[in-house]
C-alpha cells in the first residue's frame, strides 16, 4: 500500500511537473528560430539573370535578381509554385552617381552599381520550410549570415505575394 501511495505521488508530481513545464516549452519552440538558410549556395554568380530592381529610400540600392536552372525553367514556363529545387539569388549594390560616365555624356545621369551591400536567396524546399511557405530565406553580407531578427522579417513580407508563390520579380525576357 505504501509502495502505491508512493508511486501515485510520484505520477502525479511527475504530471504536475509535466503541465508546468509544458506551456514553457511550446512558447520556446514558437520562438525558437525557423530554418533559415545559413550556406551560400555554390555557383550562385554564374547563374541567369531574371530581371533587375532599384530601391530608393533606405536602402538606395541596386538589385541584380538570379536563378540556377530549375528556376529558370519554371519562369520561362510560367510554373506555381515554383518546384524544390529552385534557388533565387538577389545580389544587391549600392547605387551611385557615376562622374566618368557622366562626363561622357557630358551632363549628369548616369547611375551605377556601387559596393555590393548583401546577398539574399531564396531557396525552395516544400518539407524543409513548410513553416514559411516552403521557401528558406537567407541574406549574407561579407559571407555572413543575418540575424534572427532580420530574418523574421522575410516571410511575413514576401507572404503578401502568395499569388505568385511569394517572389515579387518577374521575369524579364
Ligand atoms: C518589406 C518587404 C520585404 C522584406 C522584409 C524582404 N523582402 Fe525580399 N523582396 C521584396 C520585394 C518587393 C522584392 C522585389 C524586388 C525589389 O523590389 O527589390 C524582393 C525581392 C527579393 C528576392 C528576389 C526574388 C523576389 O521575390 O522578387 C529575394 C531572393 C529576396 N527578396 C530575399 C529576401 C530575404 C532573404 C529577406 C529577409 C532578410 C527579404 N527578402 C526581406 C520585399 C521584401
Amino acid at each position: 500500500m505504501k509502495q502505491i501511495t508512493f508511486l501515485l505521488i510520484a505520477v502525479a508530481t511527475l504530471v504536475g511537473v509535466v503541465a508546468f513545464t509544458a506551456p514553457a516549452s511550446r512558447a520556446a519552440n514558437e520562438g525558437a528560430p525557423a530554418i533559415f538558410v545559413t550556406k551560400i549556395p555554390s555557383g550562385y554568380r554564374d547563374w541567369k539573370l531574371i530581371s533587375v530592381a532599384h530601391e530608393e529610400g533606405n536602402l538606395n540600392s541596386f538589385a541584380a535578381v538570379l536563378g540556377n536552372d530549375v528556376a529558370i525553367k519554371a519562369y520561362r514556363e510560367g510554373k506555381l509554385p515554383y518546384p524544390d529545387g529552385t534557388i533565387i539569388a538577389a545580389l544587391h549594390y549600392g547605387h551611385v552617381s557615376s562622374e566618368e560616365n557622366n562626363k561622357v555624356f557630358g551632363r549628369s545621369q548616369s547611375f551605377v552599381p556601387g559596393a555590393p551591400t548583401n546577398i539574399q536567396f531564396m531557396v525552395k524546399d516544400s518539407k524543409k520550410y513548410s513553416t514559411t511557405g516552403g521557401w528558406g530565406f537567407g541574406h549574407f553580407k561579407d559571407g555572413k549570415p543575418g540575424d534572427e531578427a532580420l530574418m523574421n522579417t522575410c516571410f511575413p513580407c514576401h507572404n503578401q505575394g502568395k499569388a505568385r508563390d511569394l517572389v515579387f520579380t518577374r521575369y524579364a525576357p
